[in-house]
């Protein structure tokens, strides 16, 4: 059987981040004629991560906005995707607690964008099997308690900013691909990690603090929990479900590998050698959802997809590594970003508590 995506053109909004950038590597080694990388580069970008690719004839970058809907549209004439997979997002919740203007932005108005561009070329250009995939998250079904996951068929009930947009950007998919006939598939992912993920996010923010012998702060009591994916799981099903998935469906992108946060970051103190006793109980994020977990039941019976990454503490020990490995990349991430580590999300939560 071929890899998935050989032959094909592909545009990928979001491919400066770390998620995108990993598509963007996989879709060149299974043999993609052409990825299009089309990304603003936000603070959460590292061009570092596309600079081992960037030279391939296959490659193609466009700095340009999501929200540029004349930009997107001459860039899907141009570049004739077979696939769009759209990642572009603000995509950190302590962000969202903190300033929800580039959220609504990018995630919504951004969406709304990129789908007209590609409804008033899907009719007249399109490669005939034209497909657009959303990324989506778990965490527009809401929190669990302790029991129960999520599936395909749960609804929406985000409980924080960031999952609001990106719920409304589902419906904003949805309604587009029935009004105008968009074939799309929408995939909620639960959290990722691995190679390229900007250290604000939980596993590779307490990597790089416990290398730099910093305390980690652990939210709360570190009791919830998060259904935890390899980053190359996760692109690896992107890319099945591009050839496999059915246009007009949505799919759980899940290892079924749930960890509390004081399992994650214990896990990544012992990857690094160093003592439990370095974890900060600090102020739990205002509105922090207990649990989220989904089904990958759809996915692995739909398409040849499954999880390669089963042991969490190898994976966990392969990022460190990864990590350590890639002076340069770290240093790119935080130069360009001028983020280096603070405590996010808090802004409204001071103000609150201060009237
Ligand atoms: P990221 O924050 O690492 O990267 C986002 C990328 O989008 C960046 O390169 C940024 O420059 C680009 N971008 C932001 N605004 C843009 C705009 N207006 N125009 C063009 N480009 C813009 O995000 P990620 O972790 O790679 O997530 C990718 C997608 O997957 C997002 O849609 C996110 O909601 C979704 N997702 C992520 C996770 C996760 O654990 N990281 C889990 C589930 C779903
Ligand atoms: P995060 O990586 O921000 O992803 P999400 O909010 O999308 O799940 O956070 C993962 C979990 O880790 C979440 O429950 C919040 C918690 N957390 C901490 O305890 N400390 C931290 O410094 C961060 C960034 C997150």
């Amino acid at each position: 059987m071929k890899p998935d995506l050989q032959g094909r053109r592909i545009l990928i909004t979001g491919g400066a981040g770390f998620i995108g950038g990993n598509l963007a590597h996989l879709s060149l080694q299974n043999g993609a004629e052409r990825v299009v990388v089309y990304d603003s580069l936000t603070y959460a970008a590292c061009p570092e991560t596309l600079a081992s690719i960037e030279k391939s004839d296959s490659f193609h970058f466009v700095q340009a906005d999501v929200a540029d809907e004349e930009s997107f549209h001459r860039c899907l004439q141009v570049e004739k995707p077979h696939r769009v997979f759209h990642l572009a997002a603000e995509s950190h919740v302590d962000r969202s607690l903190d300033n929800f203007t580039p959220f609504l932005h990018t995630n919504i108005h951004g969406t709304r964008s990129v789908l007209d561009a590609t409804r008033a070329w899907v009719n007249k250009d399109a490669p005939e099997d034209f497909l657009f995939l959303h990324s989506s998250t778990d965490e527009v079904f809401g929190m669990l308690s302790k029991e129960g996951s999520f599936s395909e068929s749960t609804p929406p009930n985000p409980r924080n900013p960031y999952s609001a947009t990106k719920a409304a950007a589902d419906v904003l998919v949805e309604t587009w691909a029935h009004a105008f006939g968009i074939p799309t598939i929408i995939s909620h992912s639960g959290n990722n990690f691995g190679p390229f993920q900007f250290p604000e996010k939980l596993i590779p923010l307490m990597i790089q603090k416990a290398l730099r012998n910093e305390p980690l702060p652990v939210f709360g009591d570190g009791s919830q929990v998060r259904d935890w994916i390899h980053v190359h799981d996760h692109v690896r099903a992107l890319c099945a479900l591009a050839e496999q998935g059915k246009p007009g469906s949505r799919y759980c992108i899940s290892s079924e590998d749930e960890h509390t946060n004081l399992d994650v970051v214990q896990t990544v103190l012992s990857c690094v050698e160093k003592s439990h006793s370095e974890i900060e109980f600090v102020t739990d994020r205002p509105g922090h959802d207990f649990r989220y977990a989904s089904s990958n039941k759809k996915i692995c019976e739909e398409t040849n997809w499954s999880p390669l990454y089963t042991n969490f503490r190898k994976a966990i020990q392969e990022t460190v590594e990864w990590y350590l490995s890639n002076p340069t990349w770290c240093r790119a991430a935080e130069t360009q970003s001028n983020y280096h580590g603070e405590r996010l999300g808090l802004a409204g939560y001071r103000e609150q508590s201060e009237e």
